[in-house]
């Protein structure tokens, strides 16, 4: 019997630095879809895949990160005394158990692989999850839940994955592609930032991953890689030379890239469109401003 994946860890201890001057007091994963933070999208999905325990890679300034998940007893009380009660529902699903949320802190901002490195020892030997809440992905069956069924049968690492134009695969972990099985894709290699002619192909690995307790020992040794930073994609792609068990996974749904301000404002406006209470104001609202702009023009 496989291990069921009951942990995940949300690495949210990079500086943002894309959303300069906001994150410069706000965690960029505090920043809303509407009126949903970042982090609440990443929850949600962890929820729906059976997650148990939250692990948060957090850094200076992160504090409102951390107040988020607590309990808010006199706003509670205050919105029960206004009879307020679906404004209550929402504030209870923000709520964490106790115990179930932990931070761990990565005290300079050396990669990704090290800031899930930083998280070993709540791991221990288990399968565990890594979701970036900067990729908030739009999908019927919540994507790591996809992922999680997937790997029931697979075993080993998983990584989403998804098609990406050749100019813009520099800019991810690659894969290369060893043999395509539907949605599963047995990896022969992975390179982190390739340069736009190296790629092995156009199949980029965004962040969601389900990995296998040897890759937190392949970082044990991990020398810093691409950019002077200590790399996933590398002590992943390490498995594949000691137990070639890593998947890629085409997902169903629709990835946002919000550590990008376009990608941002795209989520925005489709989560707001796909609420009742805001289509059709903000549909006409984009109807006539895009009539606007081309009349400009
Ligand atoms: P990014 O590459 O988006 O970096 O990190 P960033 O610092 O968040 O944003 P920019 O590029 O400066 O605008 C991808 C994910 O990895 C985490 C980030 O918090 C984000 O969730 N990360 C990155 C860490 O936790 N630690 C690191 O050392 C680097």
């Amino acid at each position: 019997m496989r291990k069921k994946v009951t942990k995940a860890i949300f690495p949210v201890a990079g500086l943002g630095t894309r959303f300069l001057p906001a994150t410069k007091s706000v965690p960029k994963e505090i920043m809303t879809l509407v009126d949903r933070p970042l982090v609440q999208y990443a929850i949600d999905e962890a929820r729906a895949a059976g997650i148990k325990e939250f692990i948060f890679v957090t850094s200076r300034g992160k504090g409102a990160l951390e107040d988020y998940f607590d309990q808010h007893p006199t706003l509670e009380q205050e919105l029960r005394k206004k009879g307020k009660d679906a404004l209550l529902e929402t504030l209870k699903e923000t709520n964490m158990e106790s115990g179930a949320i932990a931070y761990i802190r990565q005290h300079k901002a050396l990669g990704l692989g090290h800031a899930v490195w930083c998280a070993r020892r709540l791991i221990a030997n288990e399968p565990f999850a890594v979701m970036l809440p900067d990729d908030v992905i739009a999908a019927e069956t919540p994507c790591l839940q996809q992922m999680v069924e997937a790997y029931e049968e697979t075993g080993g690492n998983m990584v989403a994955a998804m098609e990406v134009p050749p100019e813009k695969a520099s800019s991810y972990g690659v894969l290369d592609v060893a043999e395509e099985n539907g949605q599963v894709i047995k990896v022969k290699g992975m390179v982190e930032k390739p340069k736009a002619d190296e790629a092995p192909s156009n199949l980029a690995v965004i962040g969601r991953y389900i990995l296998s307790p040897s890759v937190l020992q392949n970082l044990n040794k991990m020398k810093h890689g691409t950019g002077g930073e200590i790399q996933l994609t590398d002590a992943i792609a390490e498995d594949i030379v000691n137990e070639n068990n890593v998947h890629g996974f085409r997902f169903r749904g629709q990835r946002f890239d919000c550590g990008s301000k376009a990608g941002f404002l795209q989520a925005t406006v489709a989560f707001a469109l796909a609420r009742d209470d805001l289509r059709d104001d903000l549909a006409r609202y984009l109807e006539d401003i895009v009539h606007i702009d081309k009349a400009a023009q």
